[in-house]
């Protein structure tokens, strides 16, 4: 899988299916199971290291589970985020940083942030490091934020989502995540920016594609789960104790699921 073929798939209204990763082993299943695109996320804090939020994560760890990835796939687009502390200083900061990870695998990298990180997007790919962009809820930001909670509601916060949007594709941003965004503002945002792969997690099912946490999508969230999320390794309609999906089938389910339009369920999972 290539930038241009993403673009491709998209442009032929095929939708991406991307799924996080942090280790060989899954790379390939998910790879195998026809995943587009594997996120190395910094969700690595919570669901590998048992941190209670992402900041704890070091540019380090993300090169060492970027690696890990990178040689368990064989096709899928590998994207990783660049964590807490490792870009917002500078673009020069953020191209070092990104370095890193592009020599450990990556072929994108993914920073969380509104306009003010346009320039910092515009730094990065006018020196062939592609990006992608992350609105909505930012979880680095959870203190500043307040907690876990749906974005864009009211119509300053949808004002600002929209700018922001407009600033980052403008700055050259290839992919844009979307995280528990208002369903109807995530679809306006993804009409508005065709060029622009955007990627909803909570944010409805108008997007160019959808990602889910791996543990999430294989029924291993931790505490309440949030509306957002399917157990993909449980068959729709089966009996609560009937046997569960394997991974690969479930990652499988997952695909398909995306493909099909029938993930996410707006009125299920939407906002
Ligand atoms: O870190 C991560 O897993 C992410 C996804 C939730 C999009 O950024």
């Amino acid at each position: 899988m290539t930038l241009p073929r993403l673009r491709g798939a998209q442009a032929r209204g095929e939708k991406v299916a991307m799924l996080t990763c942090y280790d060989a082993t899954f790379a390939r299943v998910l790879d195998d199971a026809g995943v587009d695109v594997l996120l190395v996320g910094d969700s690595l804090g919570n669901v590998v290291q048992g941190e209670s939020s992402t900041l704890p994560v070091t540019l380090e760890q993300m090169a060492y589970h970027t690696r890990c990835v990178a040689q368990g796939k064989r096709s899928a687009f590998l994207v990783t985020d660049l964590p807490f502390g490792t870009y917002e200083a500078s673009p020069q900061q953020a191209l070092a940083s990104a370095a890193t990870l592009m020599r450990a695998g990556a072929q994108m990298v993914k920073l969380e942030g509104g306009g003010y990180t346009a320039e910092t997007v515009r730094f990065l790919v006018e020196r062939g490091i592609p990006v992608c962009a992350h609105l909505g809820l930012t979880p680095q930001r959870v203190h500043a934020i307040g907690g876990y909670r749906v974005q864009g509601r009211d119509d300053s916060g949808a004002a600002a989502l929209k700018a922001d949007a407009a600033s980052l594709a403008d700055a050259g941003a290839a992919m844009l995540v979307l995280e528990l965004v208002p369903s109807a503002r995530a679809r306006e945002i993804s009409m508005a920016h065709p060029h622009l792969i955007t990627i909803g997690i909570g944010a409805g099912a108008g997007t160019a594609g959808q990602v889910l946490v791996l543990h999430d999508a294989l029924g291993l969230t931790q505490g309440k789960r949030p509306r957002f999320v399917r157990d993909f390794t449980r068959v729709p309609g089966s009996a609560a104790d009937a046997p569960g999906l394997s991974v690969a089938q479930a990652v499988a389910a997952y695909v398909a699921a995306v493909k099909d339009q029938s993930f996410p369920d707006e009125a299920v999972h939407g906002y």
